[in-house]
């Protein structure tokens, strides 16, 4: 199951996804905790103090190549773009820790293991832009078989970066993290609009809420949205100063929401038929407006009409 964090910048999506992957393994769970943000905060909050791992957009040549395998539509990692979809041949991923991708770009964070798509860097000024870097989690997600009970927690980026590629529509929930004040939900207002008609589930968590003015004030201005919402939390600027303890010992309020999340997004049923048309469209989409021209070649050709993503292709 996946999950993605997104709202305004500084409402706290980084807290809430590594608070709420924390959570998860402590429950058991394989958990994949994915910092796809520009500024990267994720492996801090989750309380990694060590060197980031690998990140995944920092070798895109090598990315692709491992997920194209042997599917002969796609001859080279040159003409694979963000989008691409697999195919057979392609290398079709699970979240097992021992894979030779999150061997080489993943470490473990208190059973969490954390993924980074990279820093914008340097070399990216005026060159490319975030956006191939956000394109490394896309591609990762599409190749990604993954079932109940295992969890995908993404940390996205601030605001609407998010509509720059199909990424917003790759998750089976996708959170948007609000403070109860009018750009809070302001920033909702725009995203459920954007994502309007793409199958997104789209629901609200309040962040930093202090009192029941607050919870009205977000009730009235996102109605059944509200998933429900986090108080100013202790155990949240003790993490924040390096001593995050066991998400059990957070406010029992907090936890009971992390509660209310997780049922959410178990409730949530992959329509992998419906998520392969998604992948195929805005492969077409992306083909037609800059990647044909850029690869030099028909990129929709790489479509295999036949081709059927999800645990099917594993079981026949
Ligand atoms: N419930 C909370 N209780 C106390 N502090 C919080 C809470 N939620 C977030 N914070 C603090 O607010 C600040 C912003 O949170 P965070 O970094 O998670 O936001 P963000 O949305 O990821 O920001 P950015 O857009 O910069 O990535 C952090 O210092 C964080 O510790
Ligand atoms: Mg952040």
């Amino acid at each position: 199951m996946r999950i993605a964090f997104v709202g305004k910048g500084g409402s706290g999506k980084t807290t809430a996804a590594a608070v709420f992957s924390r959570y998860l393994a402590e429950l058991g769970h394989p958990v994949l905790a994915v910092d796809a943000d520009i500024n990267q905060h994720l492996g801090q909050a989750l309380g990694h103090d060590g060197p980031p791992p690998r990140a995944l957009g920092s070798d895109l040549a090598w990315l692709k190549d491992h997920l194209r395998g042997t599917n002969p539509r796609i001859p080279s990692a040159d003409v694979m773009i963000k989008t691409t979809p697999p195919g057979p041949g392609s290398r079709l991923l699970d979240l097992d820790p021992a894979g030779e991708l999150l061997r080489r770009c993943s470490v473990d964070v208190a059973g969490v293991r954390h993924l980074v798509t990279g820093e914008f860097d340097e070399a990216d000024i005026g060159v490319s832009c975030y956006h191939s870097k956000t394109g490394a989690v896309e591609l990762y997600l599409n190749h990604l078989l993954d079932g109940p009970g295992e969890y995908v927690v993404v940390d996205m980026t601030a605001g609407a970066d998010a509509f720059a590629s199909g990424l917003f529509t790759r998750f089976d929930l996708t959170v948007l993290v609000s403070e109860p004040t009018r750009r809070g939900v302001g920033v909702y207002r725009q995203y459920a609009e954007h994502a309007a008609g793409h199958g997104v589930a789209l629901r609200v968590l309040g962040n930093k809420v202090v009192d029941a003015e607050d919870v009205a004030y977000l009730r009235g201005e996102v109605g059944d949205a509200l998933l429900g919402w986090f108080g100013q939390s202790g155990w949240v600027r003790a993490a924040e100063r390096g001593a995050v303890a066991p998400v059990a010992q957070l406010e029992p309020a907090n936890l009971a929401t992390l509660d209310a999340v997780r049922a959410a997004l178990d409730e949530q049923e992959r329509d992998w038929a419906a998520y392969h048309r998604g992948t195929v469209a805005f492969h077409l989409r992306n083909a037609q407006a800059w990647g044909n021209r850029s690869a030099g070649t028909d990129l929709a050709a790489q479509i295999d009409p036949d081709f059927r993503p999800g645990p099917v292709t594993t079981t026949h």
